[in-house]
């Protein structure tokens, strides 16, 4: 396997994009990235992308933007993993460069959510859950969320105040980003007091639903000097695991197994510990999510994830600031998009062009994007080279 990197990053600010077409969006995040790679060939492209069919009416998506791309006829692959598309389009742009297939690759992922309704949204993400066991029982992802944040709750002790200290924090830090469709600041107040939309779960508790994309360039690591000019940033280690799709088939309600496994995998490839990371990039499509996740990572001890938003300890300028970009809750959460930007954010940061929420003496970067509650996750770690 060849050592890899990435050489460009390309994200357009999220949100409500009416004006937009899915193609649109795509292009901008794509060229933007190959201009910032500044290449001038691409030898295949991935695109993660959840439910383009249900949300805009449009599937094969892989020849639509290769042929988009306008950079000849490539081999484009659509890749889908319910929430962690992004992500395993990312994996599967990483294969094809370390094994020595391709040489300059775009891995993508794209979502345009709000041209449906509120509930056709709900209906079309409840698709990455159990539809015989789960969706069909009229059960949603705040619902199951909900019920993952009410078992933490119970086990571990932990408080309403620890899922909003997640919400403040990451509001703040996305209002630090120019790219996030809700910049704005919320207070522990505004969070309690926001409509509840599964119990314990309140709106401010939530990702939303947004319109999206992002893009990067991955080429081998040792032709990266003959690229561009930009600092390179080494993928130091990938790895994607998967867990019972139901919630009710697994053994503990408040541990994401397949976060742990892949995790693990990722500390092991590159020979680092946990404490070793300098930032990460999660998945914190609830506030709920975000605990579990750093407990899963080994950045908190089981049942203690809880602390630290509230201590201060994963914001920035903390031990270990997590969703320095404002994360799913404040930069938006277009499904297939949310793993590719998670890279960008991780790359921005190790080239130290995060602007204002820079993480300083960032070294190692890892991101943690995943499907359902958990049912797959990817995991990737990446090094300032
Ligand atoms: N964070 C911050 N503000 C939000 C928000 C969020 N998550 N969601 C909506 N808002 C704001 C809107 O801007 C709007 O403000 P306005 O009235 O001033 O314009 C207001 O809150 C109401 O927004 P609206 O879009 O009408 O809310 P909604 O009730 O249709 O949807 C949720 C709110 C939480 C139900 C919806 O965002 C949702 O389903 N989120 C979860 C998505 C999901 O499950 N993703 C997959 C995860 S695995």
């Amino acid at each position: 396997m060849r050592d890899v990197a990435v050489i460009g990053v390309g994200m357009n600010r999220w949100g409500e994009l009416w004006e937009k077409s899915l193609r649109d969006i795509w292009t901008e995040a794509a060229l933007e990235a190959v201009d910032d790679a500044g290449i001038d060939r691409v030898d295949a492209m991935y695109v993660g992308c959840m439910s383009s069919g249900l949300f805009v009416g449009q599937e094969h998506l892989g020849a639509l933007l290769a042929d988009q791309l306008g950079m000849g006829p490539i081999p484009g692959t659509r890749v889908e993993s319910a929430c962690a598309s992004g992500g395993l389009a990312f994996r599967q742009a990483w294969i094809a460069v370390a094994s020595g297939l391709h040489d300059v690759v775009l891995a993508t992922g794209v979502e345009k959510m709000t041209d449906v309704d509120g509930g056709a949204a709900t209906d079309a993400l409840a698709t990455a859950a159990d539809q015989e066991y789960e969706s069909y029982h009229g059960v949603t992802f705040p619902g199951l969320y909900g019920m993952m944040a009410r078992a933490h709750m119970h086990q571990h002790r932990t408080s309403r105040r620890q899922l909003s200290a997640v919400a403040v924090k990451n509001h703040r830090h996305g209002a630090l980003n120019p790219l996030a469709q809700y910049p704005q600041p919320v207070t522990v107040e505004q969070v309690e007091e926001s409509v509840l939309v599964a119990d314990p779960l309140r709106l401010l508790d939530c990702s939303p639903v947004t319109d999206g994309a992002a893009a990067v360039v991955l080429v081998p690591l040792e032709d990266v000097r003959n690229l561009t000019k930009q600092p390179p940033v080494r993928v130091a280690a990938s790895a994607h695991a998967t867990d019972s799709m139901a919630l009710h088939d697994r053994e503990d309600l408040a541990w994401l197994a397949s976060t742990e496994r892949a995790a693990g995998l990722v500390y092991a490839q590159a020979g680092i510990e946990p404490g070793d990371v300098s930032f990460c990039e999660v998945h914190d499509c609830f506030t709920i999510a975000e605990i579990m996740v750093i407990e899963a990572l080994g950045l908190a001890p089981r049942g203690c994830g809880g602390s630290g938003a509230e201590s201060g300890a994963t914001a920035l300028g903390g031990k270990v600031p997590v969703n320095p970009s404002g994360g799913l809750k404040s930069k938006g959460h277009p499904v297939g998009a949310t793993g590719v930007a998670q890279v960008s954010e991780a790359v921005l940061q190790l080239r130290g062009q995060a602007g204002g929420r820079q993480v300083e003496n960032a070294h190692w970067g890892l991101t943690q994007n995943m499907g359902g509650t958990g049912a797959s996750t990817v995991v990737h770690l990446f090094e300032r080279a």
